[in-house]
């Protein structure tokens, strides 16, 4: 029985836990699959103890469970590993890849989008074998998690060559806010799938379109996560008219935009919010705004969230994703930004939406050739195996010598 991986909120109840991180694996370049097999283990048996509350280092002592979650995903080059028995799956290979970034920072992240990498990275971090995604309720259950697998990885350091299989190369954190929105001021979120049946429909990897050599995938999903940081100065140097235009919702209601006149002036759906009420989330009044109309004018068309969505079931993603916050250095003031973190069963999905021209292709987050508020960080889309009774850890079959549990 393979069963969808955990951390991923889309069934009836559920809400995303408050905090999420989200750590880059990278993999010695002479691992082989024992070594990779023997490092996953030993990290499954950690982030399971995290999950019920138990750690060595503390003796017994409780450490809360803080609705602690992890998922682990596999990067194109896991399948790269000396003795991988799986080969690259089809889904990860181009075009649903991201181009390097140009040796002097920047350049387009993804051909056919418009994002480009941030002119301050020189390297896409997120592009490594694996990743492992924390969520939890406090800030606490993350950090440790990624603090516990760094320095378990670090012990596993070959005391000859100094060498480990794995390795914490990167890690990301981020939360959600209590107010819905992101740093853009706009809700976030509000024309997400139905939870239940909808979402999971769209997140599961079914097996009739995998390739024969796909097929363990089956049950599982796959997850991209992008790093975008948003350049709220340029944003609020905006007029508001703008800023709703471009996303395709008034600021504070959260209401769909419906036309946009010649000089920029922007007209909101009248008949919202209903009557006593000041935001489309409050109220299941206004449960018809959520999912954004289809009668709308020419520029309305345009904005992020219209280009988002065209009512196109095959289509859809499930995001889930997380602001961040970076504290200003010397040298560099503070940064905001999304962790867009998203869930679908084939990451077709996603590269249409940010390739096709009507959708969010060629513009950076809305607009005709709107400004460019986006800017990427570090992004790559990860196979994340379904959970298998009897297998130590999902995607074991990769590694590990008992062979795939499914062939
Ligand atoms: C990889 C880039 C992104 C993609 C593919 C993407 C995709 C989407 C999708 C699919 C929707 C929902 C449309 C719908 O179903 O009605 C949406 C809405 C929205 N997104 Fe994005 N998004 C991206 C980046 C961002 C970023 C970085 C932000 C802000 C920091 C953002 C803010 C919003 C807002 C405010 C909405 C409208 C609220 C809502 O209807 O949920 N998006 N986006």
């Amino acid at each position: 029985m393979a069963e969808l991986p955990r951390g991923i909120y889309w069934d009836k109840g559920q809400t995303p836990p408050r905090c999420h991180a989200t750590a880059i694996l990278r993999a010695d370049q002479n691992a082989t699959a024992a070594g990779i097999d023997k490092a996953l283990l030993a990290l499954a048996a950690l982030w399971n103890q995290l999950r019920v509350g138990t750690l060595p280092t503390l003796d017994g002592a409780a450490v809360p469970a803080s609705s602690f979650e992890w998922l682990l995903g596999y990067g194109r080059k896991a399948f790269e590993i000396a003795g991988s028995k799986h080969p690259v799956p089809r889904k990860l290979r181009a075009p649903n890849t991201f181009n390097s970034v140009d040796p002097q920072g920047g350049g387009l992240a993804i051909d056919g989008s418009g994002l480009k990498f941030d002119s301050g990275i020189a390297q896409n971090q997120a592009t490594e074998q694996f990743c492992v995604q924390f969520t939890g309720d406090t800030p606490l259950s993350v950090t440790r998690a990624v603090v516990e697998t760094s320095l378990l990885l670090e012990s596993m350091r070959d005391a000859a060559s100094g060498k480990a299989p794995l390795l914490v190369s990167a890690s990301f954190t981020g939360f959600n806010r209590e107010d819905r929105r992101s740093w853009l001021d706009f809700h976030d979120g509000l024309s997400n799938l139905r939870s239940g049946d909808e979402r999971r429909s769209v997140i599961e990897t079914r097996p009739q379109g995998l390739a024969k050599s796909d097929k363990w995938l089956a049950g599982g999903t796959y997850m991209a996560f992008i790093r975008l940081r948003v350049d709220v100065r340029l944003w609020r140097s905006l007029t508001n008219d703008m800023r709703e235009a471009l996303v395709g919702r008034t600021k504070i209601s959260g209401c769909p935009v419906v036309a946009i006149d010649t000089a920029g002036m922007v007209t909101a759906d009248p008949l919202c919010p209903v009557q006593g009420t000041t935001e489309v989330d409050a109220d299941p009044g206004n449960a018809r705004f959520l999912e954004p109309p289809d009668g709308v004018d020419g520029k309305s068309r345009l904005s992020h969230v219209q280009r988002a969505n065209h009512h196109m079931a095959k289509h859809r993603i499930y995001r889930q994703g997380y602001e961040f916050f970076e504290n200003p250095t010397l040298g560099r003031p503070f940064e905001v930004g999304l962790n867009f973190v998203s869930f679908q069963e084939n990451p077709d999905r996603l590269f249409f939406m940010l390739k096709t021209d009507t959708w969010l292709g060629g513009t950076n987050f809305g607009g005709a050739a709107g400004p460019e508020v986006l800017h990427v960080v570090a992004g790559a889309v990860f196979a994340c195996p379904p959970i298998i009774e009897g297998e130590a850890y999902p995607g074991a079959s990769t590694f590990s010598d008992a062979g795939p549990l499914i062939a």
